[in-house]
């Protein structure tokens, strides 16, 4: 560690496309002379890489930047706001005299970072601690320019050592559901080389990973020069070494059939698809231009049961969108009923500045009526999750070893089964990163608790 490095602070919101790009811009950065450190009181440079798809992010990085200065108990620091806010909010946010950020870098413009920090440092915007007029005009580095070929392919991300690694493989969206943002904040979709992600996978492997998750906004529109997302998922799962391959999130719309014969005959690639439903009537499905309708999703999922009859089904929620009804809101609850779901983020609609519903449709679910409809449908899969997690009880499965456990108790450790459920094991011969039979033997709403039965190779 060079002696005069600059010391930066990064702390990440949201998705796991979010915590990719953290490590990206580790790797950026450490490139440069900064080093990155874990306690935020330490950093001359603090970056928070936010996300703006939901409102309690947006308001959690707004507490967060005031609690950076707090414990800086008026000493400098430089602050700079990453992500999909930065984007989304640029103009609020460098004009927020109060929060007084220094500089801001869209997703597309990490490469650029240590010239932003540069920048800031000559130009000394890092006036807070100073007091700025409230007269004065703001002038602070930002690029939050989106490009329509930016995928970081030449970066290896600095991951932290660990069993799982999350690869995107893809950037950006194209769809354009009428309430979400990422089409705004992270532009559109362009796929990486599959030579390119392999290489990165070949790389995972010799740095010890076990597991690999591709990741895209949308990875069934992941196409390059004709490679579709099952192939490259067939492909990153022959990687000698790859235990496991997951992929997440696919677009109900058009779900491959490709892929879900890739997923039946390859062992290695696991029985879980993430498939967001969001609503489950079609007035509403059209009204979020989800462009498919209940019985299209449900004709889907019975095909996925069918084909992968083991695979694990989670999805997205979200209740209360402008103008649901009582009735249209009991579609949603009747199809999460019938589809029963291994689990599911179920979420309250939150208006987003600049989103197709935020133009055309007041947020008119009355607050307490959104509270009433998310309780119930979280009842619901509460107890469905404990009957389909209790149906595994005495089924030997395929755990891969993450890590010790949380609960304190050093002897035990936690996995995954297959299905991504979380499983608590009894202390024994395995260690971490080893992929074993279990046999399940008790079960909760949260998790599977089980105990080794053999070591797989
Ligand atoms: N309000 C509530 N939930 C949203 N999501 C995306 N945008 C919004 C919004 N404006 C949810 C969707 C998506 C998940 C990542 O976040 O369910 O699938
Ligand atoms: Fe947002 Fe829809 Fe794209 Fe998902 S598919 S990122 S919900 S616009």
């Amino acid at each position: 560690m060079k002696q005069d490095a600059k010391k930066i602070y990064l702390r990440t919101f949201g998705c796991q496309m979010n915590e990719y790009d953290t490590e990206l811009v580790r790797s950026i950065l450490t490139k440069e002379d900064y080093t990155i450190v874990n306690d935020e009181t330490e950093a001359d440079i603090v970056l928070l890489n936010t996300c703006s798809v939901r409102e309690n992010a947006h308001r959690k990085v707004f507490g967060n930047v005031h609690s950076v200065r707090h414990k800086r108990n008026g000493n400098p620091v430089m602050i700079g706001i990453l992500g999909c806010m930065a984007s989304g909010l640029r103009e609020d946010l460098l004009n927020d005299r109060h929060l007084n950020i220094d500089f801001i870098a869209g997703p597309d413009s990490y490469k650029r970072l240590p010239k932003l920090i540069e920048e800031c440092y000559k130009t000394n915007t890092n006036s807070h601690s100073r007091g700025v007029s409230q007269y004065a005009p703001i002038s602070k580095p930002f690029d939050v320019t989106l490009s329509e070929f930016e995928t970081y392919s030449d970066i290896y991300p600095a991951r932290d050592a660990g069993v799982n690694a999350w690869v995107a493989v893809m950037r950006g969206c194209n769809n354009f559901c009428t309430f979400c943002v990422v089409p705004y904040t992270r532009g559109r979709e362009r796929s990486r080389s599959p030579e390119n992600i392999l290489e990165e996978v070949k790389h995972l492997v010799a740095d010890g990973f076990k597991q690999v998750t591709l990741l895209g906004q949308n990875v069934n529109s992941y196409n390059y020069d004709g490679t579709d997302f099952a192939d490259l998922i067939k492909a990153v799962a022959t990687v000698e070494g790859i235990k496991r391959a997951r992929f997440t999130s696919p677009h109900p719309k058009d779900f491959p059939e490709k892929l879900l014969d890739v997923m039946a005959n390859d062992h290695r690639i696991c029985q879980h698809i993430h498939l967001p439903l969001q609503a489950g009537n079609d007035r509403i499905l059209n009204l979020m231009n989800r462009t498919y309708s209940q019985e299209e999703f449900l004709k889907l999922t019975g095909q996925i049961r069918t084909k992968c009859p083991e695979v694990a089904l989670t999805t997205d929620i979200i209740i209360g969108f402008p103008s649901e009804t009582d009735e249209e809101f009991e579609d949603t609850f009747r199809v999460m009923e019938q589809v029963e779901f291994d689990s599911a983020f179920i979420f309250k609609y939150s208006q987003r500045k600049g989103t197709i519903a935020a133009r055309k449709y007041p947020d008119d679910i009355p607050e307490e009526k959104k509270t009433e409809r998310i309780v119930r449908l979280n009842e619901l899969q509460r107890s469905i999750t404990l009957k389909k997690n209790q149906a595994h009880i005495g089924e030997i499965q395929e755990v891969l070893v993450e890590s010790k456990s949380a609960t304190g108790d050093s002897e035990n450790h936690f996995g995954r089964s297959d299905g991504h459920k979380t499983v608590i094991l009894a202390p024994g011969n395995y260690s971490i990163g080893d992929l074993i039979q279990v046999t399940i033997t008790g079960a909760s709403p949260n998790d599977l608790k089980g105990k080794m039965v053999e070591l797989l190779k």
